[in-house]
């Protein structure tokens, strides 16, 4: 498939989609949004493909939705074209993990569309904001939401309030990110880790990733009782028989994804 403002490729059995608008710090336009979504809608349906990694360049994961495309809009125009929801959302529907590797600046839509992914790998040149507020607006793809929910109130409200900039290390210390690595070697860092993944039993992973995301929006009662319906229904697998037989005859697993 060919697309203009991104790439797409695979590395074994990892996706890997790198936005690559450079002329604009690979602001998010609608163009690219709906790029995004078919790349993701066709490693989804690839049976080869057990996780996805997304990536910007060193300098800019994405700074944002595009604002010259945003500028002149009319409530109406958002809200009859339900801007966001529309496209922006379906990050969050993919059923296989999605690492985001993020050198570079991560703001605005930028920043939420990393944390939309299932983990952030920063490189160390990372810088996360929401800067919305600096130009008339709020954040409006989950920013003050997911930010909040990441990194507690009083982080979220001041970069919220004051569009300041989190640094890699800031953002690590805050558990925005998961590590930090040299941004240099980031992406193949991402594509390791995505890679160790998806050599995983694939109902297995994508039952895990499921139930850690009812942790967000549930009770904890509830959430334990979901874990552990879906703990069980490991039980029927043929991957958990395999996972646990190869340990007890000390050899490497060989899944089957059933
Ligand atoms: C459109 C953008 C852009 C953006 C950068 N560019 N960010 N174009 N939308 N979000 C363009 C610039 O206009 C410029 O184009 C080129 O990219 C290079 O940017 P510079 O500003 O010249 O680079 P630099 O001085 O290095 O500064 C980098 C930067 C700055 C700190 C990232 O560009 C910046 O502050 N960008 C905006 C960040 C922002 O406010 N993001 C939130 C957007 S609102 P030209 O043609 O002049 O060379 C948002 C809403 C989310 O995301 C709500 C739902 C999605």
């Amino acid at each position: 498939m060919a697309f203009e403002n991104i790439t797409v490729e695979t590395r074994g059995n990892v996706g890997l989609i790198t936005l690559n608008r450079p002329q604009a710090m690979n602001a998010l336009c609608a163009a690219l949004i709906k790029e995004l979504g078919q790349a993701l809608d066709t490693f989804e349906a690839d049976d080869s493909v057990g996780a996805v990694v997304l990536t910007g360049s060193e300098k800019a994961f994405a700074a944002g939705a595009d604002i010259k495309e945003m500028a002149s809009r009319g409530y109406m125009d958002v809200y009859l074209s339900n801007f966001i929801t529309n496209g922006w959302e379906q990050i969050t529907k993919c059923r296989k993990p999605i690492v985001a590797a993020v050198a570079g600046f991560a703001l605005g839509g930028g920043c939420e569309v990393a944390m939309m992914c299932d983990f952030i790998l920063a490189g160390d040149n990372a810088k996360f904001g929401q800067p919305e507020i600096t130009i008339g607006t709020i954040p409006g793809a989950g920013g003050t939401q997911r930010l909040t929910r990441a990194i507690g109130k009083s982080k979220a409200m001041e970069m919220c309030l004051t569009g300041r900039m989190m640094d890699a290390a800031e953002a690590e210390r805050a558990g925005l990110v998961s590590r930090v690595i040299p941004a240099a070697e980031l992406v193949d860092e991402a594509v390791k880790v995505a890679g160790k993944i998806a050599a995983l039993s694939r109902p297995i992973v994508m039952l895990c990733k499921e139930s850690v995301n009812a942790a967000f929006e549930t009770t904890l009662t509830q959430g334990i009782t979901f874990e552990r319906r879906l703990f069980h229904s490991t039980f029927s697998t043929e991957d958990q028989k395999e996972g646990m037989a190869a340990f007890v005859e000390k050899r490497k697993p060989a899944f089957k994804n059933r």
